[in-house]
């Protein structure tokens, strides 16, 4: 079955990069011109996804915003013809593809976040694109390359990149063996969250795509039925039982990912994509060697 529906979860409170985080969602914090969600809404769309539902939680009404018409801002650029290009991009945010919301009412962990999505995914597979993970490939984007494994192979696809050893610590670490010959898919056979370093099995962490079959559904629930009070339901517990169960694959994708979670991700993803930016790239490049020379 194709893969119609991506879930797209931004209903986390954003600590790590508080204040900036407390009244503007860290999914709507920009990258040069854009929040950092229209880039992930735009990547499910291109991989041929129309039917997107984001995740949201209290004080995140400004991302329905976004992507919703702005009617007397429309109306002014519509009449200044100096400003057409600014009005196609204006209008272009609603109507990048189908987005639904749903409220996450407590913020109990990425897994109870999915779970929210049950209703709206039905019986299909399905991606998901984690709200603070912009990861850019304008030829091919990640999604993409996600949902055609999926194809191929009818199992649940988790998207992965090598991360430094120190830092796997902060994301999960993958048992896995090649099940392409060149090794960018692999058979995942173990997954733990957040590992202590002598639990390292590999270097390899999962960054924010997931395609996921529905019975993930299933599994949370009882995942959610088992956790205790005021403990969060991780996902990949639930990727985890996929795995074991020889039902998932972890792909090295081809993109580069930023971290829109923490301040570090944020600049970096500001000054690269505003070097390749059409408008302000040549500038911002002359900007930059003035600085660094200054170093
Ligand atoms: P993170 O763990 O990176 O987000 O979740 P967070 O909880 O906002 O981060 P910090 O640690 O407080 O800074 C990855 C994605 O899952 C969403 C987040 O919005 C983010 O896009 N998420 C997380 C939810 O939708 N609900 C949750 O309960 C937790």
């Amino acid at each position: 079955m194709k893969v119609r529906k991506a879930v797209i979860p931004a209903a986390g409170l954003g600590t790590r990069v508080l204040p900036a985080s407390k009244a503007v969602p860290k999914e709507m914090l920009n990258i040069v011109d854009k929040p950092a969600i229209q880039y992930i809404v735009e990547e499910a769309a291109a991989a041929g996804i129309e039917d997107i539902l984001i995740i949201t939680n209290r004080g995140k009404g400004v991302i329905e915003d976004h992507f919703d018409h702005s009617y007397e801002l429309e109306d002014k650029l519509s009449k200044n013809p100096s400003k057409k290009k600014i009005y196609d991009d204006v209008l272009y945010c609603s109507n990048i593809a189908n987005i639904y919301f749903v409220r996450q009412k407590e913020t109990k962990g990425l897994g109870h976040a999915i779970m929210c999505a049950k209703n709206f995914v039905g019986d299909e597979p399905f991606a998901i694109l984690y709200g603070d993970d912009v990861i850019i490939n304008n030829e091919y984007p990640v999604t993409k390359q996600l949902v055609d494994a999926y194809d191929k192979t009818g199992k649940g696809i988790v998207g992965v990149k090598e991360v430094a050893r120190e830092d796997v610590p902060k994301y999960c670490s993958l048992d896995v063996t090649p099940f392409t010959e060149d090794g960018k898919l692999m058979s995942v056979h173990q997954i733990i969250e957040k590992p202590k370093p002598e639990q390292i099995m590999s270097c390899f962490s999962i960054l924010g795509r997931v395609v996921a079959p529905p019975q993930v559904f299933d599994y949370l629930a009882e995942d959610l039925a088992n956790t205790p009070e005021g403990e969060e339901l991780y996902f990949t517990d639930t990727l985890a039982r996929l795995g074991r169960e020889d039902n998932l694959l972890a792909l090295d994708f081809d993109g580069i990912r930023y971290d829109m979670g923490n301040k570090l991700g944020i600049m970096k993803a500001n000054c690269e994509v505003a070097l390749a930016h059409d408008e302000i790239g040549e500038d911002f490049k002359a900007y930059i060697k003035e600085l660094a020379a200054k170093l």
